[in-house]
């Protein structure tokens, strides 16, 4: 849709359809230039609301033929929609059937039916199919679907979709056919299609209750022996649900297809996964450990959403976060249950808090700040946000902290028996699950809670604490605000489960006995915040202690409290919450960084104290704690995070007080980093389970340690041992992380490694997207990473129509390095406009994504700010702009 179309759909304008499709059938003569879809389809009247017109919606479609029951039939053309006004009265089923023809080949939004290497590949979601046929395109009108596919078949061998295949053969002039039926009723959203030369990997199992499934993972030839991983993580996410939920699959076979040219990661379409190979594909010579954990909890994702979204779907398009919210809930418990030890949780959850803190906290204090359950959008590709996702996840664990997890599991067996095969609301699941729990907190809390799902912006907690030595107690007061955001100036309280501890001088915990009570009940606790403002007491205190607040990250809310430098120490070192621990140390650091960034004039070397290096230190060398868990406490919080912390942010200074510190921190701890580097390896077969990736990581960050000291030193021999290890690394985690810290620290060897990484890797895809990502997200020296960029950008292997390889380069520059994007001249802010609207030419979703990097223009210091607002007006000026990317860039501009 170009300009001039855009008009905001409202959360409270839903109405219910005025039509039901039952049953779809279709027949697809696929052909790339142009594919014909016959689309037969058994309808009838929803009685429930006023008989009107059917509008069916399209995009992009030649419309060849319209029947009802068998006959000619009037219609008219109302913009993007089919409009039928003379169907038959009354609740008789009507058949209607639709003849178009749409060209694959010419697809390039990768939206609806496109070509990728002569494969065909669909993606549905949200509204795609639209694009392939004239259809009630909206997730409330659910139909059993059936489907021919007829292809050429020496070049489309393998025909697929959702369900189990119920015939197959061949027809005359060399072409074959496939006919597939879906046992359960789906929307529209999830219908997929895939033809071309794959070849599957496959698994029979047997359930937990006694079924027996076929598991195919497809991908092109060549690229089988890459689906290892994938596979393990598709039998393992299976027993997962079974085991955890109850929830068994549903289905004879259950398919997951790799395609290279994908919008996203990845698709649950029925039966029929599709996803982007960045998260399917690994190798030990070509993934990472944390390629590796993420094809994990992608393919656990995706399969999760065959109960909570295909099963249970959501009503209409403002329930997103009722499916990706807690499907995400759900893969980070599966990782977590995944990686074993309580310190591998504990990485996990830290992990999983970080991208909240570093992008959806920002999200929800800029322009586009909008609810887990928004009120309204234009585009809806563009509410598929870290709010819905991250945020939604965040409501769904404090509501499983608040009912406990036996609890919880009986709010799901509830909202399964209410709601399997229904399209439903975010209220229907708390509501399921505060009626399976009547006596938690939750449903005593249950109309104020919904205010998460509601009101957009983030919490702010104020914690003060009072100890009286006299009557040896402790009194914690806590109150909560929240900023305005756009189009809720003002907010009613949250409920905030707060989990706590006390903690000794000593850094013992200390027992906490609530003033009235007549015991302690153990060293942890939660108070539940309802109000403004509450305040309780501990008794029995003997000294002043320090409090451990929001233990684990129990609320996605910003806390403030005045530790002392001594208390955050304590903390870090004492704290038996991992989190809590991890959070002491970030705080010290971010107080540091801070500090000098807001210093006038030059800062103060050094940056470090002796207090926080020797804190470092120690937890370094702690022999009671996992290597991943010290690479989490020895890495500084990120540029981002440091400016959200900011009113008015400088990114050239952030980047050069964070660069010091960071070269600090490699020459301060010399010694500990080669002892760190040298005890952290990891010999023997290669495997990237929890325990072996955290030591290779902790390895890692010593080996760009040692090389960032080297750069201040002028030593050669840690750079030269770096060289050596990015040849003779057996894995990919160590050889990327090997090339990573000669480039980090701009080495003379950086060129020759990339150079030669580049010949050994030249058909790798995948890799070569490491390549690019590597070289446009590496630290700015005088402003050298731009022109590198535009370089990059004129390379053979640079294709900008492939959404893995633009993003490789555009969005780690734009996105991911913001002491390289935010120049003084202004000319980042120039590239990335140019880069929105030659993308938007062809592709809008990749081209709106990458419009957020602006997002945050308002609180940039001068002359960023200025700069950069030129730039968004620039792209705004543009007539043809899509309804993504003007939506984005509209809330961007607009005043406050
Ligand atoms: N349903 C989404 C895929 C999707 C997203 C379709 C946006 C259409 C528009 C899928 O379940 C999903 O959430 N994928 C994520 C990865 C996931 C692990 C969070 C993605 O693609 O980024
Ligand atoms: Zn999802």
């Amino acid at each position: 849709m170009r300009e001039g179309q855009a008009t905001a759909i409202q959360r409270l304008d839903y109405t219910a359809p005025a039509f039901w499709i039952d049953t779809v059938d279709l027949t697809f003569d696929l052909d790339p230039a142009k594919t014909r879809v016959l689309n037969k389809m058994r309808i009838r009247r929803n009685l429930d609301v006023p008989a009107q017109p059917l509008r069916l919606d399209g995009e992009e479609l030649n419309l060849a033929r319209v029947m009802v029951n068998g006959g000619g039939t009037s219609f008219k053309m109302e913009d993007n929609q089919l409009v039928l006004e003379n169907l038959p009265e009354g609740d008789a089923p009507i058949d209607l059937e639709i003849f178009t023809t749409c060209a694959p080949a010419k697809n390039t939004q990768l939206s609806g039916l496109y070509v990728s290497h002569d494969t065909f590949f669909t993606q549905c979601e949200a509204e795609g199919f639209r694009r392939i046929t004239y259809f009630l395109d909206r997730p409330d009108v659910m139909a059993s679907y059936t489907v021919t596919l007829r292809a050429n078949k020496a070049l489309y061998p393998v025909l697929l979709s959702n369900g189990n295949l119920v015939e197959s053969g061949d027809l005359e002039d060399g072409r074959h056919f496939a006919k597939w039926a879906d046992p359960h009723k789906k929307p529209s959203y999830l219908f997929a299609l895939v033809a071309g030369k794959l070849v599957a990997r496959e698994q029979q199992i047997k359930s937990r209750a006694g079924n027996n499934h076929l598991l195919q993972v497809f991908v092109r030839p060549g690229d089988l022996e890459k689906t290892e991983h994938a596979m393990n993580s598709l039998m393992a996410s299976v027993a997962w649900d079974e085991a955890r939920f109850g929830l068994s699959l549903d289905l004879d076979r259950f398919m997951i297809v790799a395609t290279s040219d994908f919008n996203m990661g990845a698709m649950e379409n029925k039966g029929l996964n599709i996803f982007n190979t960045k998260y399917v594909l690994a190798s030990q010579s070509t993934a990472t450990d944390v390629d590796y954990a993420n094809i994990e909890s992608v393919v656990g994702h995706e399969y999760f959403h065959n109960w909570t979204g295909n099963r249970i779907t959501c009503r209409d398009w403002f329930q997103l976060s009722l499916k990706e919210g807690l499907t995400v809930f759900r893969d980070q418990e599966f990782s977590m249950d995944m990686a074993g030890s309580d310190s591998a949780r504990a990485v996990k959850r830290i992990e999983d808090v970080r991208v909240l803190r570093t992008v959806q906290f920002p999200e929800d204090a800029g322009p586009m700040a909008h609810p887990v359950r928004p009120d309204s959008y234009v585009e809806i590709n563009n509410f598929y946000t870290v709010t819905i996702y991250e945020k939604g996840a965040e409501v769904v664990r404090m509501q499983h902290n608040l009912v406990g997890r036996d609890g919880f599991a009986q709010g799901m067996k509830l909202y399964f028996e209410r709601h399997d095969g229904h399209a439903v609301t975010c209220d229907d699941f708390v509501q399921a699950m505060a009626d399976a729990n009547p006596d938690s907190p939750l449903a005593h809390h249950l109309e104020p809670f919904k205010r998460w799902y509601s009101q957009a912006g983030t919490p702010r907690v104020r914690a003060e604490g009072q100890y009286n030595a006299d009557a040896r107690t402790y009194t914690l007061t806590l109150s909560q605000s929240c900023p305005a955001t756009p189009g809720q100036p003002t907010k009613q309280p949250f409920v905030i489960p707060v989990s706590l501890g006390l903690l000794g001088a000593d850094g013992r915990a200390i027992a906490l006995q609530q003033e009235g009570d007549s015991e302690a009940s153990g060293t942890q606790g939660t108070i539940v915040l309802t109000e403004p403002s509450m305040s309780i007491t501990f008794a029995n205190v003997d000294s002043q202690p320090v409090p451990s607040l929001l233990r684990g990250f129990s609320a996605p809310v910003i806390l403030e409290c005045d530790f002392s430098d001594a208390d955050l120490l304590n903390l870090l070192a004492h704290d038996t919450d991992p989190f809590n621990r991890w959070e002491a140390g970030q705080r010290l650091a971010l107080r540091l960084a801070t500090a000098a960034i807001q210093a006038p004039g030059e800062w103060q070397q050094p940056l470090l104290p002796p207090e926080f290096l020797e804190a470092m230190r120690d937890v370094l060398r702690n022999p009671a704690l996992d290597a991943a868990f010290k690479e989490l406490v020895l890495t500084l919080p990120s540029e981002a995070y440091i400016a959200e912390q900011l009113d008015e942010v400088d990114p050239q200074r952030i980047h050069a007080v964070r660069e010091a510190m960071r070269a600090e921190l490699a020459s301060a701890l010399h010694a500990d980093w080669i002892w760190a580097y040298e005890e952290h390896q990891t010999p023997g077969a290669y495997r990237p389970d929890a325990a072996s990736a955290g030591r290779r990581a902790l390895a890692g960050l010593a080996l760009t340690m040692l090389c960032l000291a080297a750069r201040q030193s002028g030593d050669t021999l840690w750079p030269g041992k770096t060289y050596q290890r990015f040849k003779d690394a057996g894995n990919m985690t160590d050889r990327f992380g090997a090339l990573a810290a000669l480039v980090g620290s701009d080495h003379e060897l950086a060129q020759p490694a990339l150079q030669r990484f580049h010949a050994m890797f030249r058909d790798e895809a995948l890799v070569l997207d490491k390549w690019f990502a590597l070289q446009a997200g590496a630290p700015d020296r005088n402003g050298n990473i731009l022109p590198a960029v535009r370089a990059l950008m004129t390379h053979a292997d640079f294709q900008i129509k492939n959404p893995n390889r633009a993003r490789s380069v555009i969005f780690s520059y734009c996105n991911a390095n913001p002491g390289a994007f935010h120049r003084a001249d202004g000319a980042g802010y120039a590239y990335w406009a140019d880069r929105v609207l030659e993308l938007d030419t062809f592709n809008p979703q990749v081209a709106s994504r990458l419009a957020r990097a602006m997002d945050r223009w308002r609180k940039l210091a001068e002359p960023y700010r200025t700069l950069a607002r030129e730039a968004i007006e620039r792209v705004a000026a543009q007539s043809t702009l899509s309804n993504d990317v003007r939506e984005v860039v509209t809330r961007s501009l607009a005043d406050e």
